[in-house]
């Protein structure tokens, strides 16, 4: 297979998330240019809009009206985060220090994951939380309020985690310190911090020191990473060329993927780098190259957790074993994706096996794969297996590709195009 061309994926999830969630708490006018128009997005928008806030249809550029740290509302309705565990874990931070309750609900997928790491520090500092079901899933009604300080020792490496608490002590004007035993993303201190939060960042602790106010900011949302990896991973895995992805976003606590991919012999630079909405920003540019099995542990695991299935799929092309340990958060995402990625690299032909906290795949070098993709309704699952069904003489066919809308909606017709 051949690759060419320029890709310039679309807006950085988290990054979007945030902006809106900035947008809607800040001091006035916030303008977000180049926020991700996806199902995910569209939820928090939608949330948003029932806590009150003034939240236009997503667009090119998006500007949001913020009401200020006190401006939301108590929903009339429920709380629908769709499929979304960010906008679920940070808005429930965000309710949390509000002064009224709301009930958040969600798809099949997002009810079956644990509330109960936000609501254990947010019960912590003061807000209660009620689950519906026997586990704490969703639904669960978070009754806000006034709020206590809070220092908390992360339990799971997990930016929601940390941004859920970070915003519950914004909203309710208290201290908040968090404690990370291995770093996880950090894009909500960098938009913290430009915006006038007082942040004080040190070796795996982030300290919120109240200052009653947020303001509005513009943002620029770059390309995201996690979607860009999937092509990152397809000029890998192809035989000639090379594919430019343009804007991605290369904080270091995202970019694991591409040194990943680097260490497995891909050839990878990086090229006009610089800094844009706070965020250093690259020309990504990948080519094939002779491809071996690598080894991932638990201290890469944050920095490329979304990107392990389509890294799964790379190693199936590898010579080698490729060996990834330390990742039992996999298990909670959107689907089981331990489970998911063995059992579909096995249904199309690779050799793969569970690990209690990871996997192991025995790359048997390029050549096509066949048979049939059990998707589970995970966005990133049928995009992994998308990449590889790209492989002549490959037939992958998958159960339900439409779900890449919820991260990535233009993701087909982006690969139809480069494959030429
Ligand atoms: C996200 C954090 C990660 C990631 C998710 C987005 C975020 O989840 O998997 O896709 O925007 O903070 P965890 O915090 O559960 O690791």
């Amino acid at each position: 297979m051949r690759v060419d061309g320029v890709v310039r994926v679309p807006g950085h999830k988290s990054i979007s998330h945030r902006a809106l969630m900035l947008g809607a708490l800040g001091d006035g006018v916030s303008r977000v240019r180049g926020v991700l128009q996806s199902l995910d997005v569209q939820s928090t928008a939608g949330v948003l809009r029932a806590l009150g806030a003034s939240m236009p249809a997503l667009g090119e550029e998006t500007v949001i009206r913020g009401g200020g740290l006190h401006g939301l509302r108590a929903p009339r309705a429920d709380l629908d985060c769709g499929n979304s565990g960010t906008s679920a874990r940070l808005l429930a931070g965000i309710v949390a220090g509000s002064p009224f309750s709301g009930r958040f609900v969600g798809d099949a997928s997002l009810s079956r994951r644990p509330m109960g790491r936000v609501a254990r520090p947010l019960t912590q500092m003061g807000a209660r939380f009620a689950f519906e079901g026997e586990g704490e899933g969703l639904p669960m009604t978070v009754h806000g309020g006034r709020l206590q300080g809070l220092t908390w020792h992360m339990e799971h490496a997990s930016a929601q985690v940390k941004s859920a608490l970070l915003l519950a002590g914004l909203v309710a004007d208290v201290p908040v310190e968090v404690h990370e035993r291995t770093p996880t993303r950090d894009h909500t201190e960098r938009m913290f911090a430009g915006r006038g939060v007082d942040l004080r960042v040190e070796e795996g602790v982030v300290a919120l020191v109240p200052t009653g106010r947020l303001d509005a900011g513009d943002q620029l949302v770059p390309a995201d990473p996690s979607s860009a990896a999937f092509f990152a991973a397809l000029a890998a895995i192809a035989d000639a060329g090379q594919l430019a992805l343009d804007d991605v976003c290369i904080n270091p606590t995202r970019a694991g993927a591409f040194r990943v991919l680097r260490r497995m012999g891909a050839l990878l630079a990086y090229e006009d780098r610089r800094t844009e909405g706070g965020e250093e920003v690259a020309r990504i540019v990948v080519g094939p190259g002779g491809l071996r099995g690598a080894v991932i542990e638990g201290g890469d695991v944050p920095s490329l957790v979304d990107e392990l299935p389509v890294l799964a799929c790379v190693a199936a092309c590898a010579e080698g074993e490729t060996r990834v340990t330390g990742a039992g958060e996999l298990r909670v995402k959107e689907s089981d994706r331990i489970k998911a990625i063995v059992e579909n690299l096995r249904a199309v032909g690779a050799a793969a096996e569970e690990l209690p906290d990871g996997f192991v795949v025995r790359g048997s070098g390029r050549r096509p794969f066949t048979g049939r993709v059990k998707t589970h309704g995970d966005h990133r699952i049928a995009m992994a297996f998308g990449v590889l069904g790209a492989i002549p003489g490959s037939e992958i066919t998958i159960d339900d590709p439409a779900c890449a809308a919820v991260s990535f909606p233009t993701f087909w017709e982006e690969l139809a195009r480069v494959r030429g």
